[in-house]
């Protein structure tokens, strides 16, 4: 890791242990990307910039060098409305009606260490961790506006922090309609655009496309990250692989609306930003204050997709991630949903909780339903008072008898909903998000609470954290049921009605910074119908987030893998579930439920009082191997060997930092007649290690999985699977 200024040449260079990233200034001041990819050990290169000059139609500043456009130099932050046409990373309007940004080079600074985001989540350091960050800062003369771009380096990640914190220090207020996080330039467009895009309960779906001439983006304008696009994407080289091309990713720690774009121009050099969503976007900047941009992680890898994933996941479980159970193995649960959905009572619950304690369970969470008078998904978002009547007794008897059968408790929340059938909403109409005089959508048949306002974040937290003191809770899954309409709040003023979704998200991240920092031994856990918020952003918060209410082994295969991207396993809970599965109608066997959900935080979701004498045996097995091998999960390096996405099949590696032990999980989809005799190579592996096989008993080397390949048992049946652990000997 290391930062080097040549502050002749004005030539930047941040280096981690196998990327560079190179920027210089020109002549005029105009700030350049240079490079970015595999280490160079040289900073000298200037020579790299686009040596193109005048060309018709293309616009010239007045004081531009040897007739060069801004037009076609890679800009590494172009502001609006001068002679760079395309898609800008900053735009400002001033109360004069000027909106043209110019930016030019300014200063720049070496900082120690790695400053926070105020307000937004971003990577840490923890104690004796090595970083350092470069500020450069750019100006708009005219408007004095000043841009200061951030790049923090790692001793320990070969990952790139940016973000960029506007600060208008003119006399005039600026509106930004944009300011992006990042952006990036490449010389060629040689590449394909890998991003996850879905719909409820068939979240991160892998999609690769090549980048056409001129704009593709991914965005989201739900007001949270959505099961749509996540926010999340990753350039490759066209021969990128799991092992082998180059990777260039881009991952938001943001939940709100955000987009990544690409342009590519008419020289085939290509553009990327990535940020917040311009659309909806308008946030007024007054004289004197300041706008930060959620911080974009940069991760590029020369050895193709792999390398990148398991960078995001050990600086995300390490350095993202928060709280007691940052680097915990998570507790096995049960939750109660697909079991008994909101047809419960305290003596049901018991029933389940018992059951559950005797298979090995360790947690027993309450999921929705337990409040005010909601019976059904149409009323009580917001009544966080305990339903006591339909309990038949207090919360807190109904955890002490859980906590008598060896189970912890967890409860469920959705704290940002209001239903319009509530007693909150009787008592605080205006507490909806939505403009003055107008009748707003109903999403799940519940309202939005306007998170942009302070007295409405204090409820929130007081009603939460009264819950959370009235009983020993030891885990909350922070639910959130639908998209956003008629986004407005009354309790602004109209020139800032464009600030509301990012208010929004920034009131969401205050309040869950209250409750998790009150509240430090809680597990927390969060969710958006499954995967519509699974997002950088909400790690901060909270370590892991429930992946998909696709419970299906099948559609997991597809969901899992596509979250392993960027996602460590520790933050994608992974339930078994009852069959026929409640979202598809598919019959799988328990042995593959219980192996696809291994590959996560581990838990069942069903009514285990039901369950037959059988099946009981098999999980209460299940949950053994699980607790054997979960500091996998917790911290082990993640391999995507087989993808569902390809074939009749996927196989998941899962192996100890210190390579000692090695799980593969192989699924089958479709059962085959007469198949071919199957061998997946292992990967990640020690060479020389010998690796006792505890299915088949056997021993091999390292070497020889990873070469040869594992010849994998004769399959029976749809949806077959086996999971088999290797150990050191
Ligand atoms: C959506 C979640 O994804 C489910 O797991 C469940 O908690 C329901 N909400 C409850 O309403």
């Amino acid at each position: 890791m290391a930062i080097t200024v040549l502050q002749e040449e004005r030539i930047f260079k941040i280096d981690t242990e196998s990327s560079s990233y190179v920027l210089g200034v020109l002549g005029n001041n105009v700030l350049v990307h240079l490079y970015y990819g595999g280490r160079v050990e040289d900073a000298h290169l200037a020579h790299l910039a686009p040596q193109r000059g005048r060309a018709s139609f293309w616009s010239i500043q007045a004081d531009a060098e040897d007739d060069f456009s801004a037009d076609v130099m890679p800009l590494e932050y172009s502001g609006a409305g001068s002679a760079d046409l395309r898609a800008p990373a900053l735009a400002a309007q001033s109360e004069t009606g000027d909106n043209v940004t110019d930016l030019r080079y300014d200063s720049c600074e070496v900082l120690p260490g790695k400053p926070d985001l105020p307000g937004l989540p971003h990577v840490y350091l923890n104690p004796g961790d090595e970083g350092e960050t470069l500020r450069i800062t750019l100006r708009d003369a005219v408007k004095n506006l000043y841009v200061d771009l951030y790049y923090a380096t790692f001793a320990f990640s070969d990952a790139i922090c940016r973000w960029a914190v506007v600060r208008n220090e003119g006399v005039q207020a600026q509106t930004l309609t944009r300011a992006m996080s990042a952006s990036l330039s490449f010389p060629g467009m040689d590449y394909d655009l890998i991003h996850l895009h879905g719909a409820w309960a068939r979240e991160f779906h892998m999609e690769r496309s090549p980048i056409p001439h001129g704009e593709m983006a991914i965005s989201s304008f739900r007001g949270a990250s959505s099961h749509l696009h996540n926010p999340f994407a990753a350039l490759v080289s066209k021969d990128a692989t799991e092992t082998q091309g180059e990777v260039y990713g881009v991952s938001l720690v943001y939940s709100g609306n955000f987009r990544i774009e690409t342009e590519v121009d008419a020289f085939d050099a290509l553009r990327l930003n990535c940020g917040i969503n311009d659309r909806g976007f308008a946030w007024r900047l007054a004289p004197g204050e300041r706008f930060c941009t959620p911080e974009a992680v940069l991760v590029y890898s020369g050895e193709g997709l792999t390398r990148m994933s398991q960078t995001y996941h050990n600086l995300y479980r390490r350095n993202l991630a928060r709280g007691k159970y940052r680097d915990q193995p998570r507790p096995v649960l049960l939750n109660s949903w697909e079991g008994v959905y909101m047809d419960f009572d305290a003596k049901k619950l018991l029933e389940m909780a018992k059951s559950a304690a005797s298979l090995g369970i360790e947690m027993f969470v309450l999921d929705d339903g337990w409040f005010g008078a909601r019976s059904n998904d149409r009323c009580a978002l917001g009544d966080w008072v305990v339903n006591e009547k339909k309990l038949g007794c207090t919360l807190h008897d109904l955890v002490e008898q859980i906590k008598a059968l060896g189970l912890s408790f967890g409860l469920w929340f959705e704290p940002e909903m209001i239903s319009p059938d509530s007693d909150l909403y009787r008592a605080h109409p205006d507490w909806a998000l939505c403009p003055s005089g107008r009748a707003p959508s109903l999403g799940r048949h519940q309202l939005i609470l306007d998170m942009t306002r302070r007295d409405v974040q204090d409820y929130v937290v007081e009603a939460v954290s009264a819950v959370l003191r009235s009983a020993d809770i030891a885990y909350v899954k922070w639910d959130m049921n639908r998209n956003m309409a008629e986004v407005g709040s009354p309790s602004l003023p109209a020139d800032r009605q464009g600030e509301v979704f990012h208010r929004y998200i920034l009131g969401v991240y205050s309040v869950m910074e209250r409750i998790t920092s009150a509240f430090p031994n809680v597990l927390f856990e969060s969710c958006s119908g499954g995967g519509g918020r699974f997002d950088a952003g909400l790690l901060y918060y909270m370590p892991q987030n429930w992946t998909s209410d696709d419970s299906d082994a099948i559609e997991r295969l597809t969901i899992q893998h596509g979250c392993s991207l960027v996602y460590p396993p520790s933050a994608m809970t992974c339930h078994v579930s009852a069959v026929p599965n409640h979202q598809v109608g598919r019959v799988t066997p328990l042995k593959t439920r219980g192996a696809v959900a291994m590959l996560g935080s581990f838990g069942y979701e069903l009514d285990m009082s039901r369950m037959t004498p059988e099946d009981c045996v098999r999980v209460r097995t299940q949950i053994i191997e699980y607790k054997c091998s979960r500091q996998l999960v917790a911290q082990g390096d993640f391999y995507r060997l087989l993808s569902p996405l390809e074939g009749n099949d996927a196989a998941f590696l899962q192996v100890s930092r210190d390579k000692s032990l090695a799980i593969l999980t192989y699924v089958q989809k479709l059962a085959e007649p007469n198949p071919a005799v199957r061998r997946v190579r292992l990967r990640g592996l020690a060479p020389l290690i010998r690796y006792y096989c505890e299915q088949d008993r056997r021993i091999y080397d390292g070497a020889t999985l990873m070469n040869a390949g594992y010849v994998l048992p004769e399959m029976h049946g749809d949806f077959d699977s086996v999971r088999l652990v290797f150990r050191c000997v």
